[in-house]
C-alpha cells in the first residue's frame, strides 16, 4: 500500500470509526469492531487489545492468531507502552529487548496506550493524570510497517475509543 493510500485508508476507517462508536458505549464491542475494521482494511497479521487489570494487561477483542493472555506492566512491547504511556513502534521485533512472541510470523509492531475520558471536554482531567485502561496493539509479517502515519492515525481512533470509555 502506498504511502497515500495509507493515509486514505485511515482517514476512511477514522470516520467508521466514528459513526460505529456514536451509539455504543460498551468497551468490548467498541473494540472489538475497531480491531476488525482496522484488521480487515489493512491486512495486518494481528490487530487487538490488551485490557488494564491491577498489574497486567489481559488480553481483550483481537484479529488474528492465539495470543499470550497475560502481560505484566513493563514487559514486552505491550507493558512498555503502558509504562511510558506512549506509543511504542518497534520496526524489527528482534531488536526490542523483551519482546514478548506470541506468534513467530511476527516481524514487526506499533502498541498505541488507550487512556480512560475524554481530553478535549471541559472537566476532562489533566493529561496527566489519564489512567490508561488499554492499549491497542497491532503486529505486521513484514518488517518496518509502522511510520508516522500510523502512529498519528492510531493514536485517533485510540482518542475516539477513549471518549466512549
Ligand atoms: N508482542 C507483544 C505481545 C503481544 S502479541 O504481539 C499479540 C509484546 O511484546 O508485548
Amino acid at each position: 500500500m502506498s504511502p497515500s493510500e495509507k493515509k486514505q485508508t485511515y482517514a476512511t476507517v477514522i470516520e467508521q470509526v466514528k459513526a460505529l462508536l456514536a451509539d455504543e458505549t460498551d468497551m468490548i464491542a467498541n473494540m472489538a469492531n475497531v480491531a476488525s475494521l482496522l484488521h480487515e482494511s489493512f491486512g495486518f497479521w494481528w490487530t487487538g487489545f490488551y485490557r488494564v487489570e491491577g498489574e497486567q494487561l489481559v488480553l481483550g477483542p483481537f484479529q488474528g492468531p492465539l495470543a499470550c493472555t497475560r502481560i505484566p506492566y513493563g514487559r514486552g512491547v505491550c507493558g512498555t507502552s503502558w509504562q511510558r504511556r506512549q506509543t511504542v513502534v518497534v520496526p524489527d521485533v528482534e531488536q526490542f529487548p523483551g519482546h514478548i512472541a506470541c506468534s513467530s510470523e511476527s516481524r514487526s509492531e506499533i502498541v498505541v496506550p488507550v487512556f480512560a475520558g475524554n481530553a478535549v471536554h471541559a472537566d476532562a482531567t489533566c493529561a496527566a493524570d489519564r489512567q490508561v485502561v488499554a492499549v491497542l496493539d497491532i503486529d505486521s509479517r513484514y518488517l518496518a510497517t509502522f511510520d508516522d502515519t500510523d502512529r498519528c492515525a492510531l493514536e485517533q481512533i485510540a482518542e475516539i475509543l477513549a471518549i466512549s470509555y
